[in-house]
């Protein structure tokens, strides 16, 4: 079985369970200020989970590509990958536990065709506030014997995007969960290992689907009940994959043998002896590709720099194993993944020459550290870059190992692969001191933003409409929006237009907006069908591929927009709305800051 004939039978699985097929949302989150990734299928329908309705309905499956920046020094096992997909079913207040856990055993086993006997269970054992989930405990004990399911904590099962209930910000949702496990029967345990899916870490036990019945939100006063109880299923299709072919290894799979295989060839050594550097390779390269076609640019912060890190690591590797040429590498990978995403083809290009501009500017920035150490300890000795095994192993100071991480970007095994060694502990600190002052520089960055769902933010949004409207009168209905973050300190709001904002557009523009807000207009949403919408002239994003209905706001008369929501119920709320500043943000685009009820 291919990963896309997986896809098509789970998705096909649910549509015939009356769920509704919604398209991948895309890597970069649009308008989401609170994460850089979108990595898990979650996250794009949190303020469906949290209580809007969906144009779609209650019932709603898809495939999400997701991908995991935490987990970058993870992998280089046989299960651990920062990029995959997601397979995901949801009852936004539907059904839930007694629907999902044997729609999920199901699927498993008779549709995957997964051996029921290699299977084993996790339900929630309480805690953090809420109690164990016996329920979840009844209905799986009707479905398998009760000595194959473990009762584990908030570490282990309990869902949200912050992790444990006392990491979640007030306004959060989360649940518990029930996970099931797949046994492969050719990995030895470690020696701390018992032979249950809890207590086990060694991968004999592989997680390969997580059922979370995302029923809490997080109040002052502990957790309240969401308006509605939600399933949030996820199961990466990796794994899914790895458990259908029996591969202990996810690397070993069908997916990815072809791409182990050319980077076999491409250095000359056996995935058997080298295997960590090779899982490596292919999932960082893997990512960096997905990351890529989603219009990101290698760079030293935010997005750009955790992809700079994996492509850097990835030809760390690369060249540890005696690697020259990498295009055969990303070939294979994106004629792997292009059965399912064809959009990486077309991209093929584009993303190729990314890699290897990346690949010589980091080439250059080694070539750069090397000489600026050769000059400073003569002694030291320069290495050939690229191919740096062999060297003998230099000291030099923690401080100019440290100077080495901050102006050229090279991490300290990077120091290390060029043949330098420094005071680890010496290292360790300056990082402490650098990364607590870069955390209170950036607090406050991912803070707030729409997710947060509070009354400002709620405004704060409804006023981003009124500023695209506005902005439309004035500038004609070629201008449209490009991005935003909302906090409940302000509203951030990008859009194309290549040249700056006059002062009496800029007033004309404020003038607009706080006549709307004096109307006091009712806001209200629709779902209509795709075609109604943008007969109505609705404007905003919205992904079609899918989609036959889809969800407009009204602001009164004057605005309409194709929007998940929340918004305030009536524009008085907002009082007043103030223009603070205008920025160019580069590409043709400028970015209005605001607020709003000051
Ligand atoms: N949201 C759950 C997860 O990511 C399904 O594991």
């Amino acid at each position: 079985m291919t990963a896309k004939e997986l896809i098509d039978i789970y998705i096909s699985f649910f549509e015939k369970r009356g769920h509704k097929r919604i398209a991948n949302s895309p890597l970069v989150p649009e308008n989401d200020p609170t994460t850089l990734f979108t990595s898990s299928g979650m996250q794009p329908l949190i303020q469906y989970l949290l209580g809007e309705t969906h144009p779609a309905g209650n019932r709603l499956v898809d495939v999400q590509n997701s991908f995991r920046a935490q987990d970058i020094d993870e992998v280089g096992d046989n299960r651990h990958t920062t990029f995959f997909r997601m397979l995901g079913n949801w009852s936004l207040g539907d059904y839930f536990k007694t629907e999902e856990i044997p729609w999920l055993f199901e699927f498993l086993t008779k549709e995957f065709g997964l051996p029921k006997e290699k299977l084993f269970i996790t339900v929630f054992a309480g805690n953090g506030g809420v109690e164990r989930d016996n329920e979840a405990f009844e209905i799986w004990k009707k479905i398998v014997p009760e000595d194959k399911i473990f009762f584990a904590g908030v570490d282990k099962n309990w869902w949200s995007r912050s992790g444990v209930p006392d990491n979640m910000p007030i306004g959060e949702p989360g649940g518990p969960d029930s996970e099931v496990y797949f046994k492969f029967d050719d990995i030895e345990h470690n020696k701390d290992c018992k032979d249950n899916p809890v207590d086990c870490e060694c991968g004999k036990f592989l997680e390969i689907a997580n059922a979370v019945f995302m029923q809490y939100i997080k109040t002052n006063k502990g957790f309240e009940n969401l308006p509605k109880q939600n399933v949030d299923f996820g199961g990466g299709l990796e794994r899914l994959l790895a458990a259908v072919e029996e591969k202990s290894d996810v690397f070993a799979t069908s997916l990815f043998t072809p791409i182990i295989k050319t980077i076999e060839k491409e250095t000359g050594k056996q995935y058997r002896e080298n295997a960590k550097e090779m899982q490596i390779i292919s999932d960082h390269f893997a990512a960096g590709v997905f990351i890529i076609s989603a219009g990101v640019l290698p760079a030293n912060k935010e997005r750009g720099y955790i992809l700079r890190r994996l492509i850097r690591r990835a030809f760390d590797n690369f060249y540890r194993l005696k690697g020259k040429n990498i295009e055969p590498v990303l070939e294979k990978i994106v004629e792997q993944y292009s059965q399912t995403d064809e959009v990486l083809q077309e991209k093929y290009e584009e993303i190729k020459l990314t890699i290897l501009e990346e690949e010589a500017k980091y080439k250059s920035v080694r070539k750069t550290a090397v000489d600026f150490i050769v000059k400073k300890y003569p002694s030291a000795g320069s290495g050939q870059v690229g191919d740096d095994s062999a060297k003998p192993v230099r000291e030099i100071s923690a401080d100019d190992a440290f100077l080495l991480y901050t102006t050229h970007g090279l991490s300290p095994t990077q120091i290390r692969s060029l043949g330098y060694a420094f005071n680890e502990q010496d290292f360790a600190k300056k990082m402490e001191e650098h990364q607590k002052l870069s955390r209170t520089a950036s607090s406050g960055m991912f803070k707030g933003g729409l997710a947060d769902h509070s009354e400002l933010t709620i405004m704060g949004h409804t006023a981003t409409h009124l500023l695209h409207q506005a902005l439309r009168d004035v500038f004609g209905s070629g201008l449209h929006q490009t991005g935003s973050n909302i906090t409940t300190e302000r509203v951030r709001f990008d859009f194309n237009l290549d040249r700056n904002l006059t002062a009496e557009e800029l007033k004309k523009v404020e003038d607009i907006v706080n006549q709307k807000i004096e109307e006091n207009l009712p806001v209200r949403f629709e779902i209509m069908p795709v075609q109604k919408a943008k007969d109505l002239g609705a404007v905003g994003l919205f992904d079609e591929k899918y989609a036959k209905d889809v969800k407009v706001y009204f602001i009164g008369n004057y605005s309409r927009e194709f929007c998940g929501g929340p918004h305030v119920d009536f524009t008085g709320v907002l009082k007043r709305f103030k223009i603070l500043k205008q920025e160019n943000i580069g590409y043709g685009q400028r970015r209005i800051y605001a607020v709003v009820n000051k």
